[in-house]
Order: structure tokens, then sequence, then C-alpha cells
């Protein structure tokens, strides 16, 4: 069998580098929490963000809940098409709570707008955003927080196809425990890109 590695051209963060700013990122974030009233509600992205919220939460050392949501653009491919749609919605409900939403990247910021506005309705009392990576390069959406949510982020990520720690191509390669560049040949074909 073939490696996962085999399709990475140079990594960008190593297991190590993850893991530290992971625990800067949770450091942050735990501070935050055990400063409220009651326990927030930890909303992770399926599928991307499963690493990170399992790395951070372990980190964090305050009262919270943990739920996923399923957030799908129409269309599939490497683009997002600009029109999310929940496809699994929450099983806690989050009325009145404070939500911190976890997802492994923000790229165009369509995603998180449509889960930001869903949970609103939901009537979250305050929404915040930890994301593993950033990519303000590619922003088309302004992500408006709610409350006073905060808006945490572990690196800025350069405008390249990334893959690992939760980030996939065609849902291979999140497995890998660091970030790398996927080989342009990997994907070069694909008549999604
Ligand atoms: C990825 C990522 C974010 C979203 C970000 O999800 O996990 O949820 O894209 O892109 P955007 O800011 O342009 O909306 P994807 O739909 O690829 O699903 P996945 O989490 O299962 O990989």
């Amino acid at each position: 069998m073939v490696s996962a590695e085999a399709g990475i051209e140079r990594v960008l963060w190593t297991e190590a580098e993850v893991a530290a700013r992971v625990g800067e990122v949770a450091a942050e974030l735990a501070a935050d929490l055990r400063a409220l009233l009651e326990p927030a509600v930890v909303v992770g992205v399926a599928t991307g963000a499963f690493l990170f919220l399992a790395d951070l939460v372990r980190r964090v050392d305050a009262p919270l809940a943990v739920d996923f949501v399923r957030v799908e653009s129409y269309g599939g491919g490497t683009e997002s098409s600009g029109k999310p749609r929940i496809t699994a919605d929450l099983k806690v409900d989050v009325a009145g709570k404070h939500v911190v939403v976890v997802e492994d990247i923000v790229d165009t910021g369509n995603t998180l707008s449509c889960l930001i506005a869903h949970l609103e309705k939901k009537g979250a009392s305050s929404i915040s955003v930890c994301t593993f990576l950033d990519k303000p390069a590619r922003r088309k959406v302004n992500i408006q927080l709610v409350g006073d949510g905060k808006f945490y982020s572990g690196f800025e990520c350069p405008d390249y196809f990334v893959v690992g720690y939760g980030l996939d191509y065609a849902e291979l390669y999140r497995n890998l425990p660091y970030v790398g560049v996927l080989k342009p040949e990997k994907y070069k074909n694909d008549s999604s890109n």
C-alpha cells in the first residue's frame, strides 16, 4: 500500500508545531470559558474539525458540552458553492447558551456565515469561532460574531491546497498528524478545480 505521505509536497506545520499552537489556543479559550457563568457549548463542524476539536477540548479545563453539525455546500468539488445547508443538526439545545464553533479552516466564510445564522436563530446568546486555520486571502463573506463572541485562530494559512490534521482532498489525508501542501498532480486532473 502507498503511504498517505506520498501525496504531500511539503510540510507547512509539523505535528509538534500543531500541538504547541493548539495548546496556546486552548489556554486562551479556557481562560474565556472559565469566566462564563455557565458551561459553553462547543460545536464541531464535521468532518474536518474532528481532530482539532478532540485535541482542543482535552486541553480546555472548563465546563463545556460538545456537539457536532454537518454543513454541506451544493455541488461538491473543491470550491465552496456559496450555498451551504445544514445536513445534520445539533442534539444540544443552544438557546441562551454561549456557543463556540470549531472549524478546521475558514476559507470563503460561506460555511461559517450559514452556521452562525442557524445558531443565532436557535437563540445562542453569544457565538465565538475557533478555527485551526484561517485563509483570509480567500474570504468572500465577513464573519459576524454574535454577542461577546471572539475569533480564535491557530494559524494563518497561505493560499495553497493544504491537507492533514482533519483537512481532506476527496475525503483522504485527514488522518495525517501534520499539515502539508498537496502535490498538484494529485488534483490537477480533477475537473472540479
Ligand atoms: C470545509 C471546512 C469548512 C469549510 C470552509 O468543509 O471544513 O467547513 O470547508 O470553507 P468556506 O469558508 O469556503 O465555506 P467541507 O465542506 O470541505 O467539508 P469537510 O469538513 O467534511 O471537509
